[in-house]
């Protein structure tokens, strides 16, 4: 499947750079906020011009791919309409300061974007630009082959979907790392050596291996290995 319309539900600070590199990369995108759309018009025409601020339900039903970057406690005022059969992105993590104590997103065991596709049981959906910050994502942004260019991983549970994910990754200006099923985008959040990482596809790998390593890594793959006798 080819991309050609990006949707993006969150016109915060995550949302509008992303939005910034697909328009960059040859995409159209559209933008759509937790309201109408005349709440973030005005953000997105002087943040992105080039985007287009449209509702939830517009930017569900007329994208390609969707990337989810809003708040993760709002995660079940996601408008829903459009996603069935849609590529989703979830670039969504548990920040208690702006989400609250919230003890159902913070199962250690357990990767939120697994809850995300509970939410989404008709969607595709694939973790990743969780966990390198917003201005990083704007700045690193380069061509591939550029020397030391900085590396995202991503997680999910289809081959074909992670094809066209890494593949849109490079167009927004990154090399990639697959780490496996969408449970594995554990390592990838808040708390992990990765969570925040602007580094090298090597660098990365370095990390993620650490990870398995260690005594939560241990103690996830054992966890898993139990719930599967
Ligand atoms: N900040 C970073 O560097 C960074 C990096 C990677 C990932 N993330 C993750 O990305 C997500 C967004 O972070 P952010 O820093 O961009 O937050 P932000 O600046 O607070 O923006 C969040 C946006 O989501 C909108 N929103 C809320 N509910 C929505 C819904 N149901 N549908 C569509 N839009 C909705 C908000 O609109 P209203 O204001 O109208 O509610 C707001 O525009 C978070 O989960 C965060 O953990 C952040």
């Amino acid at each position: 499947m080819a991309i050609q319309t990006v949707g993006i539900f969150g016109a915060g600070k995550v949302g509008i750079v992303l939005a910034q590199l697909a328009l960059k990369a040859g995409y159209e995108v559209l933008i759509a906020g937790s309201g109408p759309v005349e709440k973030i018009a005005l953000t997105v025409e002087v943040l992105a011009p080039g985007t287009k601020a449209v509702t939830a339900a517009e930017a569900g039903a007329k994208a390609d791919l969707v990337i989810l970057a809003l708040p993760l406690s709002k995660y079940e005022t996601i408008d829903r309409s459009g996603l069935d059969g849609k590529l989703v992105l979830d670039a969504m993590n548990y920040w208690w300061e702006v989400d609250g104590i919230r003890t159902d997103l913070t199962n250690p065991l357990q990767s939120s974007s697994e809850l995300v596709q509970r939410f989404l049981p008709n969607s595709h959906v694939v973790k990743a630009f969780n966990h390198m910050g917003y201005h990083d994502l704007f700045d690193e942004s380069v061509p591939q082959g550029t020397l030391k260019r900085k590396a995202l991983a991503l997680a999910g549970d289809d081959d074909d979907d992670i094809t066209i994910v890494r593949s849109f990754i490079n167009d927004l200006g990154f090399d990639s790392l697959f780490i496996g099923p969408l449970a594995n985008g554990i390592m990838l959040e808040p708390g992990s050596e990765v969570f925040g990482a602007n580094v090298t596809l090597p660098e990365l790998q370095a990390m993620i291996a650490r990870f398995v390593q260690s005594p939560r890594g241990q103690e996830i793959q054992l966890a898993r290995e139990n719930a599967a006798l």
